[in-house]
């Protein structure tokens, strides 16, 4: 039987992957999650492009989940009068929150951020454009930033501005967030991402703001602060999932830093039973070329060895020149390092208590399943919580998570190892859940005649938290 990718790919969506059969061929070639980059694009076409995956889904028989990424408090400079200027290392530059917003020169230029002034202080560095122009603040004078220009070069529009070492006070959502938001409820995302979280509270405003609109997708929190790593275990516990956003990440920090930053942040979620997904140049030469860097094969399966649950792709897809190969690429990269034994076992938390009896039950069923003869794993689940415990151990072998809400199937989409699949129980005969659930994996091709599976779920069904049984079961 084929070895399934255990590795979730999520890539993001834009003009590239609008064009007529390229979505199909991206689900064909491995993609479980999609990513709606609201920085970009209106919510027109948010809602037009997520009306489209689940058309393709739906035709392809599999859950993909979408990701709604809110664009969050990026602060950016204003614009110049003639689109660019070109600073010179050694000059002074003015960032100055009182200019105009299209007044800019090679002198000055406005501030979206108001408050930026407030912020900074004599001797701080701030990274103009991903960390390319880096300027040293001389003097704060009310709402004008003067700056010594360290490294000079070209300077356009609206380009991002970070500290070093971070520290500025923005708020994590902004008017439009908000807005984005309810667009993203109303498309019923089923992952919703928030920017530049500064800490827990951040993250629990947001829920709270999720709440109070209906909504129920799973919070993704974006670590791309430096302020975030030492609370990084607070805001993990107040999320579903956490995202190294190692463009912005990178830039805060030092690109030095990222890579113990990256493995402790997945080895933290892990811990702490929650999901991780690695982002942002992970594939960045595919966007034009048709096969991966040398560099970027062993950083994706450096991620996979690490134990991520997903790997995302950005430019690559949304505005690449071949989405679909670049999915490809990325998918066999992921089986490849999936290969290595060390992602296939596991110490089982062997020095943990277990709080729930669906928690033991999960671990249970992972110690047989690791160090027994067995095909798959089928779970019967409600919330999803038993396939996420499941799914922090490493194992080859694969969970099959049958939910009847499709909610909870969509979710599962991103979670490592597990394969969602939509099973309606509200009309079954208990006396035979086995026998069904066995059968739905058999026409999928997932099982065969003898094969050993394991099987769990709780007395109630349709139960949150009921799972209670671990079943051995040879297919007849
Ligand atoms: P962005 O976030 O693509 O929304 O900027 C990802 C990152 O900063 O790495
Ligand atoms: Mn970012």
């Amino acid at each position: 039987m084929e070895r399934l990718k255990r590795t979730k790919i999520v890539a993001t969506l834009g003009p590239a992957t609008d064009k007529q059969g390229i979505l199909p061929a991206m689900i064909a070639a491995g993609l479980d999650v999609v990513r709606l980059n609201f920085s970009h694009g209106t919510a027109e076409d948010h809602i037009k492009r997520a009306s489209l995956i689940r058309e393709y889904a739906k035709k392809a028989g599999r859950e993909i989940a979408i990701m709604a990424d809110l664009q969050g408090p990026k602060i950016r400079i204003a614009q110049f009068r003639n689109a660019k200027v070109f600073l010179k290392q050694g000059a002074e530059f003015v960032l100055d929150a009182d200019l105009p917003k299209e007044a800019g020169d090679e002198n000055a230029v406005g501030v979206d951020y108001k408050a930026l002034p407030n912020d900074v202080h004599k001797d701080d560095i701030l990274l103009l454009d991903d960390g390319r122009l880096v300027l040293q603040v001389i003097q704060v004078q009310k709402n004008k930033i003067i700056c010594k220009v360290i490294v000079g070069g070209e300077l356009s529009n609206n380009k991002g501005i970070n500290r070093k070492g971070g520290g500025l006070s923005v708020e994590a959502l902004t008017p439009k967030d908000k807005k984005d938001l309810r667009t993203a409820i109303k498309l019923s995302a089923d992952y919703i991402a928030i920017s530049f979280p500064r800490n827990a509270a951040d993250m629990k405003k947001a829920r709270a703001l999720l709440k109070r609109a209906k909504g129920n997708a799973g919070l993704v929190a974006k670590i791309e602060r430096s302020d975030a790593i030492p609370l990084i275990d607070e805001i993990i516990r107040a999320s579903d999932a956490v995202m190294v956003a190692r463009g912005d990440l990178g830039v805060e920090i030092g690109d030095a830093e990222l890579p113990s930053v990256q493995k402790h942040i997945i080895q933290r979620a892990r811990s702490l039973d929650k999901v991780v997904i690695i982002a942002t140049q992970m594939m960045e030469s595919m966007i034009h070329s048709t096969i991966p860097t040398r560099a970027e094969v062993f950083d994706v399966a450096n991620a996979v060895l690490d134990g991520t649950d997903a790997v995302m792709l950005s430019a690559e897809t949304a505005t690449g020149d071949h989405p679909a190969i670049v999915v490809a690429a990325m998918a066999r990269i992921c089986l490849g390092a999936e290969k290595q034994s060390r992602t296939l076992v596991s110490r089982h938390r062997v020095e943990c208590q277990f709080q729930r009896s669906d928690e033991a039950i999960a671990m249970a069923t992972m110690y047989t399943a690791n160090h027994y003869n067995i095909r798959a794993i089928i779970t019967l689940t409600e919330s999803g919580a038993t396939p996420l415990w499941m799914s922090r151990i490493r194992s080859g072998i694969p969970i099959y998570a049958l939910a009847h809400s499709i909610r909870t199937t969509r979710r599962l989409a991103l979670y490592r190892g597990v394969y969602p699949i939509y099973f309606d129980i509200s009309k079954l005969d208990k006396r035979h859940l086995n026998e069904l659930a066995i059968t739905t994996l058999k026409e999928r091709g997932a099982l065969k005649k003898a094969d050993r599976v394991l099987i769990t779920y709780g007395d109630l069904l349709q139960t949150t938290g009921g799972t209670n049984t671990l079943k051995i079961l040879e297919v007849p």
